[in-house]
């Protein structure tokens, strides 16, 4: 038998101050999409901003439903509308900031695992890696190159084939 070991790199930003300007900028366009989340379930809200090749920058946040599963989270929301009316112009870099209403703090907020497989997914249309920028409300900026590190061992559509 033999072991294989996956090793995961992250970058810890002390501040929003800290991160290169290019997404200085697209976290600030996070942070300002996210009060205007349509959250009224969880009180949770997302912001997400992400930068296409042309220098477009797309905004979403987290849109809930009573019937709860149809809601969708931030990341989606934008990645969907980029796609849908650019779908020629690769996803470069993703910001994204999260808390509670009513407790804003500095924890980090990854994506959730359904949203990891749908960024994977335009990483792998576009072979060209997604670097990804997360934070709480305030605090430490948390980095990663490339949605492989959060998601090692992807599924995606060569497998189908
Ligand atoms: N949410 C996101 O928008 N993105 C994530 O990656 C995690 C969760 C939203 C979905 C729901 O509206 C709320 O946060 C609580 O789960």
């Amino acid at each position: 038998m033999e072991h294989k070991r996956i090793t995961s790199e992250i970058r810890v930003y002390d501040s929003i101050q800290d991160l290169p300007k290019p997404a200085q900028e697209l976290m600030r366009a996070a942070i300002g999409i996210k009060t205007d989340a349509y959250s009224p379930y969880s009180d949770f809200q997302v912001g997400a901003a992400i930068r296409l090749a042309n220098g477009e920058i797309i905004k979403g946040n987290n849109q809930e439903n009573s019937s709860y599963p149809a809601g969708l989270c931030a990341e989606r929301v934008a990645l969907f509308y980029a796609s849908a009316n650019f779908p020629d112009q690769s996803v470069d870099m993703m910001a994204l900031t999260a808390s509670p209403i009513d407790a804003p703090n500095d924890q980090p907020v990854p994506p959730c695992g359904s949203c990891r497989q749908v960024i994977a997914e335009y990483e792998y249309k576009f072979k060209k890696p997604m670097e990804i920028f997360f934070m709480g409300d305030r605090g430490k900026v948390l980095a990663v190159e490339s949605i492989k590190t959060l998601l090692p061992l992807a599924f995606d559509r060569s497998f189908l084939k």
